[in-house]
């Protein structure tokens, strides 16, 4: 995703069908059954559990936080890799990714409660956030949360005074803000000196010397988390070199710095653009870590997920007026906002074998909501697809599903992962269609009103 919106986008140099399908491995196209997922069609989920739909491939997760892995290790860093719930909390996919030994970056109680529940130890959570509330810290201190990332001197006072009343020592990373630039969309852009995130550069070393005074805190290291969806590797090494400076000057003035935490931001390809690797992404932590003697770790959490999730929708209409062609979905704004929040790009391509194959020609792609906004794409081009004909959209794995919402009294999708080990069904529901009721269960009409 560029700068929104971003004029560069041409829809005539949008990847084709065959294209997207070509450059994920996760999917395929079978002549019969039309878009497989990790081998599954489809086609047989929208069967089982109707539409919308999300849908995960266990697979691809794990390949993906292998690879990550992987890359670090090449790079002589120790892969300690905290995924960020943000991204995707459900607790199947954490307990796959803990299985995989990943820890888990937290914002929130309830992300906490999350990571545990799908049994990633407290040792394993690192809790970052720029407005923690005291009752969260002192939650955190309890469950014995292995390190909180402190964004201002102001939390660093709460901390302590918290920590120092409960009898603790808070493990704590101070928060950089190294004033750069990620280039990202300016609303997920963290790391320029008038973000609201981290402690300005100028002002980390004199903290941290405080840090280390104060009787419920031990400062352990430096994070940084300049953005997301960062698709060069410049901006990556200009915040890590700026970090590595830190770190020395902080050792030079006598501060013990054993961790640095580089936050996440990897991005992917949702119109197939070219990324950094992980391995160009390990070579710029190694360049700037590796001779620092420090613990490195990382917190992605979109390149993990995203490209291994889509969303399965049903095309409820097609209107037509003049020239232009709107295909309307059963899936909307509610369930994946970041096309109406963003402009974000997502491709969307038929699930039909026959739709797969059929000459495209351009459509608005759009929800049911009352909002223009509320349109997936526009201008795409697409097959001809009739009313109950099935599109995925792809790339949706990361900040899909955990920032969908009820608006319209829409209902939760369900979600589905697909996997499972041999001989078992190669599919399973790990959240069901929320039933309807469901939304008002906990509402009530106070007696006045009758
Ligand atoms: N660490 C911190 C402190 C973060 O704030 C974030 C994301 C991450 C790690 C993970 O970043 P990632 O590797 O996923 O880029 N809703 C937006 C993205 C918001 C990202 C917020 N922070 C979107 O849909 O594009």
């Amino acid at each position: 995703m560029a700068h929104s919106p971003d004029p560069s986008v041409d829809p005539s140099s949008d990847p084709s069908v065959g294209e997207l399908i070509a450059a994920r491995p996760m999917l395929a196209r079978h002549a019969m059954d039309g878009l497989l997922i990790e081998g599954v069609p489809l086609a047989a989920i929208a069967a089982a559990l109707g539409t919308p739909t999300w849908v995960y491939g266990a697979g691809t997760i794990r390949a993906r936080y292998r690879a990550l892995a992987a890359a670090l290790d090449a790079a002589g860093l120790p892969a300690h890799i905290h995924f960020a719930v943000k991204a995707n909390d459900r607790l199947a996919i954490l307990r796959l990714l803990g299985a995989e030994g990943a820890g888990a970056d937290v914002v929130s109680l309830g992300e906490i409660a999350r990571a545990r529940a799908a049994g990633i130890a407290p040792a394993h959570i690192v809790f970052s956030g720029v407005g923690k509330t005291p009752a969260e810290l002192r939650a955190a201190l309890a469950a014995g949360i292995a390190q909180i990332n402190v964004e201002s001197a102001e939390e660093l006072d709460m901390l302590g005074a918290i920590a120092a009343g409960m009898g603790r020592v808070a493990k704590v990373a101070l928060r950089v803000n190294p004033d750069i630039d990620a280039g990202t969309h300016a609303k997920i852009s963290t790391g320029r000196a008038r973000d609201k995130f981290g402690i300005p550069y100028a002002q980390a070393a004199a903290l941290y010397a405080r840090a280390a005074g104060l009787a419920g805190i031990e400062p352990v290291g430096l994070a940084v988390h300049i953005g997301s969806q960062i698709r060069d590797l410049a901006p990556f090494r200009a915040a890590y070199g700026r970090i590595a400076a830190l770190v020395r000057a902080l050792r030079a003035a006598g501060q013990t710095v054993r961790v640095v935490d580089a936050g996440g931001g990897l991005g992917i390809p949702y119109r197939n653009e070219p990324v950094p690797s992980p391995e160009g992404l390990a070579g710029a932590l190694a360049g700037a870590f590796g001779e620092l003697d420090v613990r490195v770790m990382i917190e992605p959490g979109r390149w993990l997920v995203g490209p291994a999730g889509l969303l399965l929708a049903s095309v409820v209409l097609v209107k037509r007026d003049g020239d232009a062609r709107f295909v309307v979905l059963d899936a909307a704004m509610n369930d994946l906002v970041r096309p109406a929040m963003y402009e974000s790009w997502h491709g969307i391509i038929p699930v039909g074998a026959a739709d797969l194959v059929a000459q495209a020609s351009p459509a608005d792609i759009v929800g049911p909501v009352c909002e223009s906004g509320d349109t997936f794409a526009r201008d795409r081009a697409l097959a001809p697809v009739a009313p109950g004909a099935l599109v995925a959209i792809l790339d949706a794995g990361a900040y899909g599903v955990v920032m969908s919402s009820a608006y319209n009294a829409r209902p939760h999708a369900a979600e589905v992962l697909v996997g499972g080990a041999a001989g078992n069904a190669p599919w399973s529901v790990i959240r069901p269609r929320e039933a309807l009721e469901a939304q008002w269960r906990d509402e009530t009409i106070p007696d006045w009103l009758g």
